[in-house]
């Protein structure tokens, strides 16, 4: 009896919580290597998978689980030293190890975030550059028919002042700071006098971003043309450089 009870509750539990899977699929368009990263938010657990290598023309899938909340962002130019210490130039989560084992990306990192809200609810997905830029991508719901795309698919190194810019070994821009991040001010970081959307306008800079990237965050209060919605069920692939 006390069995049956178990395993009925357990049952209930999955089916309420929406015990299916989301696959995320991500696919790397680059010209270049990607090392994908993923963390996790909100104290939940980590992916079983918190890193690992795309070739270019590669695709991987990932199953997350289908109430989750969390970020995929894509590593640049990679290496492991002769101590075999794993790190890369671009959106580095400084584990050492290909893994990131619930470490995010330094900035500037291009984001990916997800809000999966489990059966019968909304998912909410977006693009952010509010962290800085490092490389084109894109989410594009599969098996929602009525679910937008949104990706952020200009190259914004080849636009970024010199005051956000972050540069190679050979003096190329491979990523590019947010105005937040590289000037640490208040009108960019939306912090004290600028603490709410209204007080806190686009700027200059935001605007740099915005330009190359519609449908993404450009900064911290770029909400209303930067969230995306879809029904829950539908899963979802990202592709670096679109
Ligand atoms: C943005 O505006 C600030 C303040 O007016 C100015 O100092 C800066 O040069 C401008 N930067 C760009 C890229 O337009």
């Amino acid at each position: 009896m006390e069995i049956q009870a178990l395993l009925g509750l357990s049952l209930a539990f999955l089916f309420f919580s929406g015990a299916h899977s989301v696959t995320i699929t991500l696919t790397n368009k680059c010209s270049y290597t990607v090392w994908p990263g993923t963390l996790t938010g909100g104290g939940g657990a980590q992916l079983s998978s918190t890193g690992f290598e795309l070739d270019t023309g590669a695709s991987t899938t990932l199953d997350v689980p289908a109430t989750w909340s969390g970020r995929i962002f894509g590593r640049t130019q990679c290496s492991t030293d002769s101590t075999g210490k794993f790190s890369c130039l671009t959106a580095d989560c400084a584990s050492g190890q290909v893994a990131c084992n619930g470490a995010g990306a330094i900035p500037p990192a291009s984001l990916v975030e997800f809000t999966l809200s489990g059966s019968g609810g909304n998912d909410f997905y977006d693009v952010s550059l509010v962290d800085g830029f490092n490389l084109p991508l894109s989410i594009t719901p599969q098996g929602a028919a009525s679910c937008q795309s949104t990706s952020c698919p200009g190259n914004v190194n080849s636009v970024c002042p010199s005051e956000l810019a972050m540069t190679g070994p050979d003096g190329s821009v491979i990523a590019c700071k947010s105005a937040c991040l590289a000037l640490n001010q208040p009108q960019y970081c939306c912090t004290g006098a600028f603490g709410t959307p209204a007080t806190c306008p686009p700027t200059n800079y935001s605007m740099i971003f915005k330009n190359q990237c519609p449908q993404a965050y450009s900064y911290a209060y770029d909400d209303k043309t930067s969230t995306f919605t879809c029904p829950t069920g539908a899963n979802y692939l990202i592709t670096f450089c679109p």
